[in-house]
């Protein structure tokens, strides 16, 4: 029988102790330490052309990285050391890599079609498709009437209550996808536990024409729960307690605490133990989205993110998009000792995608233990921070100019707009080339010499978000891979939650 990639064996100074991990130490020390990225291209005319990547419709302009053609090879072997083939092909045939809740992980499934047989032995995963055709039935009948508010009004404004995973991606690709919205709808969403959010909804909302959608995997989130039942309290003050049945739909692993609720049987809409929540826009989560987008753009975000799957498990580990994105986030995070990464894109809608990155990233790579429950024996995740381009320069790119921390940053930058073009790539060129050795006064001085990727991509479809957003899923998985940790559990919110839990019934 085939060794399964969960019971690989890490020694005890993994991953430091891999041959590719010590010449990288050496060729930062020895090679790259001092080097300027202004000499980098000074040394090489082609040095653009030769670091850059396409995959689907995202081009990556790597160029103005700390890295030459040798550290590309040698983070190619740091990512073969360290078993990353192997990685992927353990998550899309459905192994429990995330190992300490004994579960697989296949967001991919979510976005696969059946005859890309990814996974379809693992219980649930051949009922991925019945959710989807369920999911379009109801939202093709919310959009033409068929199914009303209890009063008989359509059903026009849709309310996402979640938090986490089950509200930050909704929000994200609702502001993203703005463009998509049907005539008439309109998207809200109601997350935090301070009731302000509600409160400021019911004020301008018709519970007539209002469509709930509570969105908890396991439908007991403290948060979620409370503004639910604030919510259907309101439902039924305003019109009555049968009101409830018209005017709630949920999406949840529980189906139990559904029942409990009083959600219809065809108002659910199920997803699986091993649809992660920072993971899980992709499964009836999207639900939300897909009513205020129609199910044809929600189908066309899939395919994106299956374009991504199919580019991430295809390519070689050097033409590898998000392989090639978390070894440059490694190469900065453990060699460089940058200590967190901002996210910019120069694109208003994707306004909240740093929020949604922030989840993804710090919840999956916030680790020091690993898989084998040793501690780990090097950094883990950096802090990510960010906010839509001109914005973030009036506020916070004093410090990436010239504050003293290395902060790496990735921009996202659509072709739609001349004057984002021309900020993005002058903050871009500022950034690495600074001002030379200019005579001027100190404070008057950039030193340059700070590190950026863009991704450029014509404009935000559903397509390209979903292969965004699957490209940094899977650039998580690799770091993870590579620390050798579970990128997919997140033990670490619990306690907090037991504690206040405590408080509140004291
Ligand atoms: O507490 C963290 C977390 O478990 C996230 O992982 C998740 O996205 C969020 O809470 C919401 O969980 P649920 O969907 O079960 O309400």
């Amino acid at each position: 029988m085939a060794k399964k990639y969960t019971d690989r064996k890490l020694s005890a100074r993994y991953p430091t102790d891999l041959p590719a991990w010590k010449k990288l130490a050496e060729h930062y020390r020895n090679d790259m330490r001092k080097t300027h990225l202004r000499d980098l291209f000074a040394r090489d005319k082609k040095r653009a052309l030769k670091f850059e990547l396409r995959s689907g419709d995202l081009l990556l302009d790597y160029s103005r990285n700390h890295l030459t053609s040798a550290t590309r090879k040698m983070l190619a072997q740091l990512a073969r050391q360290s078993d990353i083939p192997a990685a992927i092909e353990a998550m899309f045939a459905g192994e429990k890599i995330n190992k300490t809740e004994g579960r697989a992980v296949l967001h991919v499934a979510l976005r696969a079609k059946i005859a890309d047989t990814v996974a379809l032995e693992t219980p649930g995963v051949s009922e991925v498709w019945e959710v989807l055709t369920k999911m379009e039935s109801f939202v093709d009948q919310v959009h033409g009437g068929a199914i009303k508010g209890s009063t008989g009004k359509k059903l026009t404004d849709i309310v996402n209550i979640g938090i986490g995973g089950s509200d930050l991606g909704p929000v994200m690709a609702s502001r993203a996808l703005r463009t998509y919205w049907k005539d008439g709808m309109r998207f809200h969403s109601v997350s935090n536990i301070d009731g302000t959010q509600l409160d400021d909804l019911t004020r301008e909302l018709d519970p007539e024409t209002t469509l709930f959608v509570v969105c908890s995997k396991t439908f007991t989130t403290l948060e979620t729960m409370t503004n639910a039942n604030a919510a259907r309290a309101w439902v039924i003050d305003q019109l009555d307690e049968l009101a409830v049945q018209y005017h709630f739909v949920a999406a949840s692993t529980n189906h139990a605490a559904m029942d409990d609720f009083g959600i219809r049987s065809d108002f659910r809409f199920g997803f699986w133990d091993w649809v992660g929540g920072r993971y899980s826009l992709w499964s009836a989560v999207g639900l939300s989205l897909a009513l205020v987008v129609g199910m044809d753009t929600f189908k066309a975000l899939l395919s994106g993110g299956r374009r991504m799957d199919m580019h991430f498990r295809q390519s070689p580990l050097d033409e590898n998009m998000p392989v090639l994105l978390a070894l440059i986030g490694i190469w900065y995070n453990n060699f460089f000792g940058a200590q967190s990464q901002a996210i910019l894109p120069y694109d208003n809608r994707l306004d909240r995608f740093p929020a949604y990155l922030q989840q993804l990233q710090m919840e999956s790579s916030g680790k020091s233990v690993r898989m084998d429950g040793k501690p780990v024996r090097c950094n883990t995740g950096m802090i990510i921070w960010g906010e839509a381009g001109n914005n973030a320069q009036h506020s916070f790119y004093q410090l990436l100019h010239q504050g003293t921390r290395l902060v790496p940053v990735d921009f996202l930058l659509p072709a739609t707009s001349p004057l984002s073009t021309a900020n993005c790539l002058a903050q871009a060129e500022a950034l690495m080339d600074g001002t030379g050795d200019a005579d001027v006064e100190p404070y008057r001085v950039h030193v340059g010499n700070r590190p950026s990727n863009t991704i450029h991509y014509e404009s935000v479809t559903p397509e390209v978000l979903g292969q965004l957003i699957a490209l940094y899923e899977h650039k998580v998985f690799v770091e993870g891979v590579i620390w050798g940790i579970d990128s997919f559990d997140q033990w670490g919110v619990e306690l907090g939650k037991k504690l206040a839990n405590a408080r509140l019934s004291t």
